[in-house]
């Protein structure tokens, strides 16, 4: 099998999605460091300094407060990403540990399994089911997932479109089930109790497009799950709807966060409650969202895709090493500390 030296990783192999590895189907799974940390979103707020909530962001260093709604790929010199084409970004909401005290710390973040170099940062698969089953993003396409206000549950159980792993000890331990499919590790809300090694987070981005907008309003509607709703990492496959016609690769994001350091049930609200909160201000953990603004260089995605690569090579793309992708960053333009003991979140935790 192709991918053997993938499955090297025991409990990676866990994660391979059912039916993949057979006809043409591609998984490409890779490292992006922290390009930056700061509060900045040019998708929701473009051109506000600061937004409303701070974002771990990853990708190209043509991040900034506004961007470029053209192909972004002419813009970036550099990518924190393994895969020297990539100069997308992707970001997220970052996790803060809240003290019984009051006070809050930012909680760090580590190299997911199998990208050990990488400066904290973001963890990116790109899936489709075959050859020429899915279209790459079109330059200038890009989208959010998730709802920074939400906090109930979407009720989608194994088909939860984020989700938080609690690992129970060191080296990813109690890591088994693919993605957000463990009936007791994988939860849409926080983990309530310590988690010995620490919390993944996994968000996942809609399968179907409209084929005509690089955008929407709400960054939302032009993109849509199949018919049969939304889907799971491990069933990536799926019916598109009519006014969604094009399959686009599934996008899927996966943070690390060392936890470990917080797990003193002494520093714990009195009341029994987890201690975590998203910067948004979100303690429920249901409010966790992704942005994407699309970056691969010319048609570099849709080769890969049809090439059928898997894990962290393929011979359609060139990488680059850890130290070189690590130096890449985009310089801070928010003038706030997010390290070290705050009062209370930078922006005071706002949602939207
Ligand atoms: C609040 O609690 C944290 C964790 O116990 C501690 O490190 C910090 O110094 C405390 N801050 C204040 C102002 O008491
Ligand atoms: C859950 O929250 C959403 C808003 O994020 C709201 O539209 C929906 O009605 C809520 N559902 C329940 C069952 O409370």
């Amino acid at each position: 099998m192709f991918w053997s030296g993938f499955l090297a990783f025991p409990a990676l192999a866990a994660a391979v999605p059912q039916g993949y590895g057979g006809s043409g189907s591609a998984m490409l799974r890779f490292g992006c460091s922290q390009v930056v940390i700061e509060r900045l979103d040019p998708l929701v707020n473009p051109g506000v300094n600061p937004s409303p909530h701070v974002h771990q962001v990853v990708g190209g260093n043509a991040f900034g407060a506004s961007m470029p709604e053209d192909d972004i790929s002419t813009h970036s010199t550099c990518t924190t990403c393994s895969f020297n084409q990539d100069f997308s970004n992707y970001w997220t909401a970052n996790l803060y540990f809240k003290a019984r005290n009051g006070t809050y710390k930012r909680v760090p973040q580590i190299p997911n399994q199998a990208v050990s170099g990488n400066n904290g940062g973001i963890t990116v698969y790109y899936t489709s089911p075959g050859a020429k089953q899915t279209t790459a993003f079109k330059p200038g396409f890009r989208m959010l997932t998730g709802e920074s206000t939400r906090r109930n549950s979407t009720g989608l159980g194994k088909n939860m479109q984020s989700c938080f792993r609690c690992y129970t000890g060191p080296n990813f331990e109690g890591n088994v089930y693919s993605p957000c499919f463990d009936p007791k590790l994988d939860t849409e809300y926080f983990p309530t109790g310590p988690c010995l090694g620490g919390i993944r987070t996994n968000i996942i981005f809609p399968l179907c497009w409209d084929g005509k907008n690089l955008d929407s309003p709400n960054h939302m509607d032009h993109v849509a799950h199949p018919t049969g709703g939304p889907t799971s990492f491990a069933a990536v496959s799926g019916t598109c709807p009519s006014t969604h016609p094009v399959k686009i690769p599934q996008v899927h994001l996966e943070i690390m966060w060392d936890t470990t350091a917080f797990n003193n049930k002494a520093e714990w609200p009195e009341d029994g409650s987890q201690p975590f909160v998203l910067s948004t201000g979100d303690s429920t953990g249901y409010g966790q969202h992704a942005d994407y603004v699309f970056g691969w260089k010319d048609d570099t995605l849709q080769q890969a895709m049809d090439n059928a690569c898997f894990g962290a090579t393929c011979r359609s793309l060139t990488t680059q090493s850890d130290s070189v992708s690590g130096s890449c960053a985009v310089k801070n333009t928010v003038a706030e500390t997010t390290e070290g003991w705050l009062k209370e979140l930078p922006g005071g935790g706002m949602g939207a």
